[in-house]
């Protein structure tokens, strides 16, 4: 079978699924303190179920003080009063079920909160039975920290914490409020794997696993490399310990029925590094593909990072997965126009360029070859808030891609707060015409395109299972072609704020699924690309290819 081409037959829910990332703070509010929660959630199932997503990621929503926003977790079996209940959280599950969404939840394995019983407990005294449930290191010499390792969201800030009261370091790679659990010892891991069970006997779906490749470190803890001075440690652990422990974690989902999955947050700098972690379909189900969620709005790079991945992945048959903003980074909407205006883009060209941008990114998101993820929001077209000083709250700077989302026109938006209360961050912006109500209601607008989009995939062998290969293409212009069974679908994706004429004969007359821009536009396709345009195409039967003039295609992506 040729590289990129897919085995026929059934294929898990999760290669063939949209998720749908649900920041829960910032979701929806069902009790007026302006923090949304799981009724909150369940609320807006229907809406999700309308747009045609498949799966529900859900992050943390368990006890915690918060110094993380919930991945400070004190509770992995519990709902924080925050947010509801257990039972509030089961009715979220049968809801969701009902409608055809599977639920995935997140767990953080890397670390508890300072405020977990276990941390209380190993840090109460040396000769705590749980001592050695966290990283403990005696004083050097010097008073400096055990090693140089850097801890996240300061990168001046090193990964341990003097713990004064019993004399020794701990460490963490996140906040100091987020001790690292010893995985090395078996009570850990057993204890984890029962965390994992209370959520799986209550119908999860599957997990989204926080700094996953976290849980093996090396026993000796080396400093990391001079050269990676800065480089927080979480971006560099990559060691062998892991793969045994994601075996066992896998082994454990499939000791229950109804496919139930995990995708790890593996943020490591290299594609192949992550690669590993799928182990030879024994260890992740999938993992989140991050060099797309920094790629600037350019063809080349976009291009770049689509072969890396086939590359990376498709030797070890591995599934791959595609994202464009999360709950951690600037939403892309205003990534791609930061990008722009660095490069010495004007406020004026911005403005027309930074929808059209966005609805493209979201047709090439739910195009490649993979499993997409769509954060909250991005289904609107929400750039990042500008948060104010005096209303910044995370301790990673992440405030902006977790504006409430709004829900109407009315003024707070569909976050009506008690007295005394505001919504603990600023509302998105243009709330007035970005709202789930307000573009319901327009045909043309973002939520209708990604509602067409998945719609649009969902129809299509090609785009769901097809077979990947990049198509020769003008200067700035990506072009892909999906194909399975007789169905060849072409997706052009126009990266530069001019027209361009494709003069292809193999998608001129094509008949258009999909334009980014314009919802009517289902006419044959005359070959012109539209500024930041992007088109999805179906061959018409007796229409083929003569590949005169065309670059050869890297063998690794052929059909
Ligand atoms: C990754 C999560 O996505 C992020 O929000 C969190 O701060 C860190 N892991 C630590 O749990």
């Amino acid at each position: 079978m040729a590289a990129g081409a897919v085995p026929d037959g059934p294929r898990p829910w999760w290669q063939e699924a949209v998720f749908y990332q649900v920041y829960p703070r910032s979701f929806a509010d069902s009790d007026g303190d302006g923090v949304g929660d799981l009724a909150g959630i369940r609320s807006h199932l229907a809406d999700l179920a309308w747009l045609g997503v498949d799966a529900v990621w859900i992050s943390p929503f368990f006890r915690s003080p918060m110094a993380d926003f919930g991945y400070d977790v004190s509770d992995y079996c519990d709902v924080d009063p925050l947010f509801g209940d257990l039972a509030e959280f089961d009715h979220l599950v049968d809801d969701a079920h009902a409608l055809g969404l599977r639920v995935v939840i997140d767990w953080v394995p890397n670390h508890t909160s300072d405020q977990h019983p276990w941390f209380l407990d190993a840090s109460s005294s040396r000769d705590s039975p749980r001592r050695d449930w966290y990283v403990w290191r005696d004083p050097t010499p010097d008073g400096s920290p055990p090693n140089n390792w850097v801890a996240a969201f300061d990168r001046t800030a090193p990964a341990w914490t003097f713990h004064e009261a019993t004399g020794q370091w701990y460490l963490h790679m996140f906040e100091s409020a987020q001790p690292d659990l010893d995985w090395d010892q078996p009570a850990v891991e057993a204890a984890m794997h029962d965390t994992l069970r209370f959520w799986l006997d209550r119908g999860v779906d599957g997990f989204r696993a926080d700094v996953v490749h976290g849980i093996g470190k090396d026993p000796a803890l080396p400093d990391d490399p001079p050269e990676m001075a800065g480089v927080p440690h979480c971006a560099l652990n990559d060691h062998p310990a892991t793969h045994r422990r994601l075996r066992a974690i896998r082994s454990l989902l499939d000791g229950y029925p109804g496919e139930r999955m995990m995708v790890g947050e593996v943020f490591l700098l290299s594609t192949e590094a992550v690669a590993t972690y799928y182990g030879h379909d024994d260890e992740l189900h999938l993992a989140f593909n991050f060099p797309p969620l920094f790629a600037p709005w350019l063809a080349d790079q976009w291009r770049r990072c689509i072969e890396d991945t086939f590359a990376a992945l498709d030797p070890r048959g591995a599934w791959p997965t595609w994202v464009l903003s999360n709950h951690d980074n600037p939403r892309h909407r205003t990534r791609y126009d930061r990008a722009a205006a660095r490069a010495g883009e004007d406020a004026a060209t911005a403005a027309v360029r930074s929808e059209a941008r966005a609805r493209a990114a979201a047709v090439l998101l739910l195009t490649l070859r993979g499993t997409p993820f769509v954060y909250q929001g991005e289904e609107l077209g929400l750039a990042e808030a500008d948060v104010p000083d005096g209303r910044r709250v995370d301790p990673g700077g992440r405030d902006g891609c977790r504006a409430p989302v709004p829900w109407d026109a009315s003024p707070d938006h569909g976050w009506p707060v008690r007295a005394g209360a505001d919504t603990w961050l600023p509302m998105a912006p243009e709330a007035d015409l970005r709202n789930r109500v307000t573009e319901a209601g327009d045909p043309r607008s973002v939520l209708h395109l990604y509602r067409r989009a998945i719609a649009v995939r969902r129809a299509s062998p090609a785009l769901v299972r097809g077979s990947f290969s990049l198509q020769d293409a003008p200067d700035g212009v990506l072009a892909f072609r999906r194909g399975h069974r007789g169905d060849t679908v072409d997706v052009l994706v126009n990266f530069t704020g001019t027209m361009v004429d494709l003069d292809d004969p193999t998608v001129v007359g094509a008949e258009v699924l999909l334009a980014s821009d314009d919802p009517a536009l289902t006419d044959g396709f005359d070959g012109l690309l539209g500024p930041d345009q992007a088109v999805v195409v179906r061959r018409r039967r007796g229409t083929c290819a003569t590949g005169a003039g065309r670059r050869p295609v890297p063998d690794v992506l052929q059909p």
